[in-house]
């Protein structure tokens, strides 16, 4: 790492910061985090962006889709985000019906998690048909990370989470809306499970920076959500998910060996009481 890149490491990311990435040609790293203890890691291991990502629906209320969680879920567990991160900007996701329903709940829903947590900017998912949404947004000062391709919170449409846009129609459609959300302000947008040649046609035609999750190579940044890269989520194992640490089977060893040694009678010690 140069001077230069560890010196602006040790300053707080802003949408700002992460714009002037993509321009630099910098990759941008992404992870999500739903708690404090995460969220402190990943941010001393100075990641850029912290997404508390619906995706907790899944990982950590167990749910088969994102659907189910609320603004109140996603206003709870940002919180705890919040007291572990000094400097990665935080980006929360708006939940299903948290915003879709009209520009003013959009405004008082992301509103509240600006105002409640104190994080730097929201994601919601769509294309044109929330551009209205998205200029309100920006224009009050609340910033906006897109999100096309899989977007989870339409898996009852798809009915499938299997690789979108590979039609001509539905690729043309995708890189039209990401025009449109470039326009409308966002200041960035994930790609999820898209070609990676239409996730580098997207990169080259937007000013803004693309992240990519099962998009390729070609997008501005990566994101992967936190348990998948560390192997906790064991079951789910799509090609795109590069795993980073085993932790599923350490924390079997670890718990088994703790019941043996309670079991055992051998812990505690008494060099471990009182
Ligand atoms: O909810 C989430 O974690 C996400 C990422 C996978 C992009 O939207």
């Amino acid at each position: 790492m140069s001077s230069a890149q560890s010196e602006q490491r040790s300053r707080v990311v802003t949408t700002r910061s992460v714009m002037n990435m993509k321009r630099r040609g910098e990759k941008i790293t992404v992870l999500t985090a739903y708690d404090f203890l995460m969220a402190r890691l990943l941010d001393q291991a100075d990641i850029d962006v912290i997404l508390v990502g619906d995706s907790l629906g899944n990982v950590v209320q167990g749910h088969a889709t994102t659907l189910p969680v609320t603004v109140d879920d996603m206003i709870y567990h940002a919180k705890a985000v919040r007291r572990g991160v000094e400097k990665a900007l935080i980006v929360v996701d708006m939940p299903f019906m948290s915003y879709q329903t009209s520009v003013d709940d959009a405004i008082r829903n992301c509103g509240r998690v600006m105002k409640e947590v104190g994080v730097g900017a929201v994601k919601l998912e769509g294309g044109a048909h929330i551009a209205e949404i998205v200029r309100h947004l920006v224009r009050i000062g609340i910033p906006v990370m897109g999100h096309l391709g899989l977007t989870p919170q339409a898996i009852n449409k798809f009915g499938t989470y299997e690789v979108r846009a590979v039609e001509e129609a539905e690729a043309e459609e995708l890189l039209s809306d990401a025009r449109v959300l470039a326009e409308a302000g966002v200041f960035s947008m994930v790609l999820e499970k898209i070609p990676a040649a239409l996730a580098k046609r997207v990169t080259e035609s937007v000013a803004v920076p693309t992240i990519g999750i099962g998009a390729g190579p070609h997008c501005d940044g990566q994101v992967l959500v936190v348990y998948d890269m560390l192997g906790v989520t064991e079951e789910f194992r799509p090609r795109f998910v590069r795993r980073y640490g085993e932790i599923a089977e350490e924390m079997r060893v670890a718990f088994r060996q703790y019941i043996s040694d309670v079991k055992g009678g051998d812990f505690p010690r008494k060099e471990e009481s009182y």
